[in-house]
């Protein structure tokens, strides 16, 4: 409840979080994932049902290996779209270097329940609490949703322990930010509004 007593900061969380690619190699502690993970799962839920699970990886190995299984299967993909600013991000693909999780320190998958219908929508609102709160933290974030391909892999699934019954909705990297680049610029609203 706003008691009027403590300062608003979520604005500011909210306009300034960005996605972030480039991370110092400071470690993030359990007790900061820990925050972040009650902090998504603050989210509201359909009926709620809370469909989620999480899974955190700190294997840089598994990561380079999701990450290498991914890239050319990435790489088709976006050739069959070939939307407008898709080229720099393909080039970056072909590169044997590039690793989609820009080498953060760990990744959390946010499982969704596949026998509930809206667990996709219910996951994507904790991942986003889940990124804000980190932010707050000073920790920074990325949604890696080229990292959904992983679900192809059974191998794969199984070094991540993701149970059959679940669904990758939100892999999320989570780090300390190197120096960010300015956020991206948001167009203006186009609101209607029915007086
Ligand atoms: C569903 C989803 C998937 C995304 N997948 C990727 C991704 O695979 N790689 C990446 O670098 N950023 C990814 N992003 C981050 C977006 O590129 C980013 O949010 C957008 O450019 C706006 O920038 P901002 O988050 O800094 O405001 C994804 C974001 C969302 C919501």
């Amino acid at each position: 409840m706003v008691t009027g007593t403590e300062p608003i900061e979520i604005f500011s969380v909210i306009r300034e979080r960005r996605s972030v690619r480039n991370y110092t190699d400071q470690e993030v502690q359990d007790e900061a994932l820990r925050a972040i993970i009650a902090a998504g799962i603050q989210a509201p839920t359909a009926l709620g049902l809370q469909p989620w699970r999480f899974v955190v990886a700190r294997d840089r190995d598994l990561m380079r290996r999701a990450s290498d299984y991914c890239k050319p299967n990435l790489v088709e993909k976006i050739g069959e779209e070939s939307r407008p600013g898709t080229e720099e991000f393909l080039a970056a693909l072909k590169n044997p270097e590039f690793n989609i999780f820009y080498n953060a320190p760990v990744l959390v998958l946010v499982l969704g329940a596949r026998e509930v219908v809206s667990s996709v929508l219910d996951c994507t609102l904790c991942a986003e609490n889940m990124m804000l709160a980190a932010w707050a933290l000073g920790i920074g974030s990325c949604w890696i949703g080229s990292a959904t391909l992983i679900q192809q892999n059974p191998e794969i699934l199984a070094a991540l322990k993701v149970p059959d019954d679940h669904q990758v909705v939100a892999p999320l990297i989570f780090g300390y930010p190197a120096p960010l680049l300015p956020k991206p610029e948001r167009r203006e609203p186009r609101i209607t509004w029915i007086p």
